[in-house]
This record gives structure tokens, C-alpha cells and sequence, in this order.
């Protein structure tokens, strides 16, 4: 049984991806132009979404702060007067920087939690009183597997997306019955600029084409959680549910921090 509706069929949808100029989002953007999106690309560096949009037809750039609560209402309002429905938004905008606690600064805090968090935030409040009135939309919310238990550097980041997981579980008992879609994605390790900044070795790491394979087919199958590459995600799953004395171990054992 599906917890959302499948989403197969691409032709023609007008999806919003906010994080579009690199990384995931951008491998997102090939793969669902491949698959017959029209596709709305955000982020704050305009050459970066030009370059991902690069005279693809059906394709537009829209730069933002998401974490100016004006800059979504003003984007928004862009893409409202072209009278033409939205079908989903992707978030997958994010910041991180590894750091031990006693690194850990105000500044810090504020940057993660505003582009991590706020941000999805703000771009809820934004496009689902009208996903509400027109009983259709979808969610698609990137997360992360460091949001199911702590880690050692994911200080502030695993957080965040712990967040991210909570919220997208109250989105789906709040909007599925508004005929609203709301996916969690969970990946592991990812081959971007976002984890270049691992010092260790990253198990498991997959490229962005293949993440955005991954999603697409998690979202075909109307899947809630998408979480991947199984054979890292279904073992590191296991591992944060085991008793706290357990996992301390393991985590201290396996990242010698
Ligand atoms: N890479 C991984 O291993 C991994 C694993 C699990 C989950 N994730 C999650 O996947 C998502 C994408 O990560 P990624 O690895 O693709 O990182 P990335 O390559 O650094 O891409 C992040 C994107 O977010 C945009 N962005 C950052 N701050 C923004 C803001 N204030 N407003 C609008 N856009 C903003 C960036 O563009 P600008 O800088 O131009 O704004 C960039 O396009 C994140 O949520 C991340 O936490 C990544």
C-alpha cells in the first residue's frame, strides 16, 4: 500500500525545486526534464541556476534567499500570474559544516537552522494554502539519514533534519486528507559540494544522478520515506535503534570521534 500518490507521470507537471544550482537539486533538474517537467529553478547564485537551466525548454530560473519570508511571497506571487497550477515543490536547499560542539558559534546556529529549517518553513506557509484550495500538490521534502540519531559532526545539520523528519510526518497527518502529498527523502552519503567538506570517508557514496534516480523512483512508487543506498541506509537504520549504550559504542567505534 502507498502512503502518497505515485508519481509517475512528469509529462507537463510544473514543479518548483529550491536548491536547484547544484548538487542534488541540480541532478533533479536533469532527471525530471528528462522525464517532461516544467521546471521553476531557485537558489541564491543566478549563474549557477543558469547554468543548470541552460536553453532547456520548459525551464526557468527564479533566484531567491529562501530565508527571506518576502523573497517567497515575492516569488511566489512571479509564478501565480502565470495562471498555471503548481504541482510540487522539492526543497533541497541546505547548509552544513562539520564542527564538534566546542566549535559551535551563534552565527553558526542561526545560518543552519534559517536554511535547513526556516526556510522549508516559510515555503510551507507559502504554497499550501493554495495546494489546500485546489485539493492537489506535493511536498518533497530532502532530509537526511543523519537526522535519525547523532553523529559525530553533524552537530546543528543532524538536527535540523531530525526537524525536517518531524515535520514532514505532521504535514502528512495534516495534509493528506487535503488530498496533498507530502515525501520524505532520507539519502546517505552524496557526491556534492555540501560533503566535500568530510574530511573522512564517506561509505556508501553515491553521485547525484543516481540520488535523483533514487528519488524519482521513490516518488513513482508513492513511497513516504525514501531512504537509499539500502544497502547503507537499512544498516545504519537498525544501528539507531538499538539500546543508547549500543549505539555510543558503535558510533564511537566506527568514526573514532
Ligand atoms: N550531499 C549529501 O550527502 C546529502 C545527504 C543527505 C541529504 N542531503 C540534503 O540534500 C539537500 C541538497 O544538498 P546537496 O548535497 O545537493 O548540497 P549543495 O550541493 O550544497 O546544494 C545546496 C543547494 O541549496 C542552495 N541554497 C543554499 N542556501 C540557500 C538559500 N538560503 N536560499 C536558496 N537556496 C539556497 C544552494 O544554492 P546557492 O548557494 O546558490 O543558494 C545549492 O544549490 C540538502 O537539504 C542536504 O541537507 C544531502
Amino acid at each position: 500500500m502507498s502512503l502518497n500518490p505515485k508519481l509517475k507521470d512528469w509529462r507537463g507537471k510544473r514543479v518548483w525545486i529550491i536548491g536547484a544550482g547544484h548538487g542534488i537539486g541540480a541532478a533533479l533538474v536533469n532527471e525530471l526534464h528528462s522525464l517532461g517537467a516544467e521546471l521553476i529553478l531557485s537558489g541564491r547564485t543566478l549563474s549557477a541556476l543558469q547554468a543548470v537551466e541552460d536553453g532547456k525548454t520548459g525551464v526557468s530560473v527564479l533566484p531567491m534567499d529562501a530565508r527571506e519570508p518576502a523573497a517567497w511571497q515575492a516569488c511566489y506571487a512571479a509564478l501565480s500570474q502565470q495562471n498555471k497550477i503548481l504541482d510540487a515543490v522539492i526543497f533541497s536547499l541546505g547548509d552544513y559544516t562539520p564542527m564538534r560542539t566546542w566549535q559551535l558559534t551563534p552565527a553558526e546556529v542561526d545560518q543552519v537552522i534559517s536554511t535547513n529549517l526556516s526556510a522549508v518553513l516559510y515555503g510551507i506557509t507559502t504554497v499550501t494554502p493554495d495546494f489546500i484550495k485546489n485539493k492537489q500538490g506535493s511536498l518533497i521534502l530532502l532530509a537526511s539519514v543523519a537526522g535519525w540519531g547523532g553523529m559525530p559532526n553533524s552537530l546543528v545539520y543532524g538536527a535540523t533534519k531530525a526537524a525536517i523528519q518531524n515535520l514532514a510526518q505532521t504535514l502528512y497527518l495534516d495534509l493528506k486528507p487535503q488530498g496533498i502529498g507530502v515525501y520524505l527523502v532520507n539519502p546517505g552519503f552524496v557526491k556534492t559540494r555540501l560533503t566535500a567538506k568530510n574530511q573522512f570517508t564517506m561509505p556508501a557514496l553515491i553521485s547525484p544522478e543516481t540520488d535523483a534516480k533514487e528519488i524519482c523512483l521513490g516518488l513513482s512508487q508513492g513511497k513516504f520515506e525514501i531512504h537509499f543506498p539500502k544497502k547503507f541506509t537499512v544498516i545504519l537504520r537498525i544501528i539507531t535503534l538499538l539500546p543508547n549504550a549500543i549505539y555510543f559504542w558503535l558510533m564511537k567505534r566506527t568514526t573514532g570521534l
